[in-house]
């Protein structure tokens, strides 16, 4: 089956989100991570078309690899960011199956993207990528009696209903604790009555290599 990423146009990703209120917490969560850990590089996992790289300030973040399976994403991101910041690796993997080919990296940002590839697949490479003293934060949705995704006059992301699937914040709580992860904080974000985003901040200081 084809990932139904690869249908939705980019305006009607980026209109949804907006919509929706997630761009905007997204971008904040984003920019509160730059702050508090400064990282020199950074890997955005499912980055779309850049949502957050505004915040970057290249004067402190000098790598930075955006990693998503849509290209004309890919590309928005490129016109938008590759002049502007300079350090950018942009790659167009499918990471349900396709290694990534970078590591050492200080902050690992994953934001809703664990709903559409299998956690157990994506963290541990996640964690071989990320510095000794890096940070891995990872967002998930929560959702209370109602859809998944929130119906908006973009149908496209209609797509998605029957694909993404709700990760359980306890059952990402222990995925990460047997891979022997450090959850620093966890911490929900609401977003309206229905739905919040859970928020983890791990670090590698339990595994021993
Ligand atoms: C809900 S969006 C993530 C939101 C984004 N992080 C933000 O801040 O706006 C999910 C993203 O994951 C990407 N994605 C979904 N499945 C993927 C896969 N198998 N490999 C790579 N990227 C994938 C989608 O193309 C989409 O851009």
């Amino acid at each position: 089956m084809k990932n139904p990423w690869l249908q939705i146009p980019f305006q009607d990703y980026e209109n949804h989100m907006r919509e929706v209120g997630q761009t905007q917490m997204l971008s904040r969560l984003f920019g509160d991570c730059l702050k508090r850990y400064t990282p020199g590089s950074i890997a955005l996992i499912g980055c779309a078309t850049g949502n957050g790289l505004e915040e970057v300030d290249p004067a402190i973040t000098r790598v930075i690899h955006a990693v998503d399976i849509n290209p004309a994403y890919l590309e928005q991101l490129n016109q938008r960011f590759g002049q502007t910041i300079p350090g950018m690796n942009i790659q167009c993997l499918d990471l349900e199956v396709d290694p990534l080919s970078f590591s050492n990296v200080d902050l690992i940002f994953c934001g809703l993207v664990l709903e559409y590839v299998k956690p157990d697949v994506l963290i541990p490479e996640l964690l071989d990528a990320l510095s000794p003293d890096g940070a891995l934060v990872i967002v998930i949705q929560q959702t209370r009696n109602t859809a998944f995704v929130t119906k908006t006059q973009y149908r496209s992301l209609d797509l998605l209903s029957s694909f993404a699937g709700t990760v359980s914040g306890a059952g990402l709580y222990e995925l990460l604790s047997n891979l022997g992860v450090k959850i620093e904080m966890q911490y929900d974000v609401p977003l309206n009555d229905n739905k919040s985003f859970r928020v983890f901040h791990c670090s590698k200081n339990r595994i021993s290599s």
